[in-house]
């Protein structure tokens, strides 16, 4: 089975670390895992064109494109990055709006029959002070998102304090969310905040 891995960070850092340790748990119980790092790829902005709304299909022709298949290809779906201004990344954005021909052929032309359910996985970090609510704003969009690709939204791994405790310093959590990554066929709901 087919694991992707989707990078919103731009340093090989936490964002990186994190993935790569979630990564390392999936392929742990077998799963073939690719990793996409959005800062190489070249995608531009949805720009509400209506296209995808005739035929389920987004219109820009760019490096997106094959990024739809793979989605398409795998069982398990995992988002990482860091927290801008309490949000995902601008590339992370970029490519979740890309999205919305997933959210057409699931919500409006009613395509998928829900077998084959995907598995939805965020991973994300900020630099400040934990706050119980730093990650609240990305809850919705991500549920969305996961929902338009047919995934259930099952685990939710957030690091608070990387500007001052990075992960790459704190072995414990590099660990437990590598534990996480092979927990992923198991249908139990995770939201842990370190
Ligand atoms: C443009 C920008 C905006 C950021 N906004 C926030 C923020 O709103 N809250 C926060 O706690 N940290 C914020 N940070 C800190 C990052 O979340 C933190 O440095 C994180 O570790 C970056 O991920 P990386 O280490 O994988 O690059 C921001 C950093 C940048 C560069």
């Amino acid at each position: 089975m087919k694991a992707l891995v989707v990078v919103g960070g731009y340093r090989k850092k936490n964002t990186w670390h994190m993935a790569e340790s979630f990564a390392e748990g999936l392929m742990k119980i077998g799963y073939e895992v690719e990793k996409i790092y959005l800062k190489s790829f070249s995608i531009k902005h949805c720009t509400g064109c209506e296209g995808c709304y005739k035929t389920g299909k987004c219109v820009i022709k760019d490096e997106m494109t094959e990024l739809y298949e793979k989605i398409d290809d795998s069982k398990v779906i995992v988002l990482a990055s860091p927290l801008y201004f309490y949000m995902v990344s601008g590339d992370m954005k970029t490519f979740i709006d890309r999205g919305q021909p997933f959210w057409e052929r699931t919500h409006r032309r009613k395509e998928t029959d829900g077998t084959n359910k995907k598995i939805g996985v965020f991973l994300a970090c900020n630099g400040g002070k934990y706050g119980h609510d730093d990650f609240f704003a990305t809850y919705k969009p991500l549920r969305t998102y996961f929902g338009s690709i047919g995934a259930e939204y099952l685990i939710n791994y957030y690091v608070s304090e990387t500007d001052t405790r990075p992960v790459m310093e704190r072995p414990d959590v590099l660990e437990e969310i590598a534990e996480l990554g092979t927990k992923v066929n198991d249908g139990k709901k995770y939201m842990i905040h370190v």
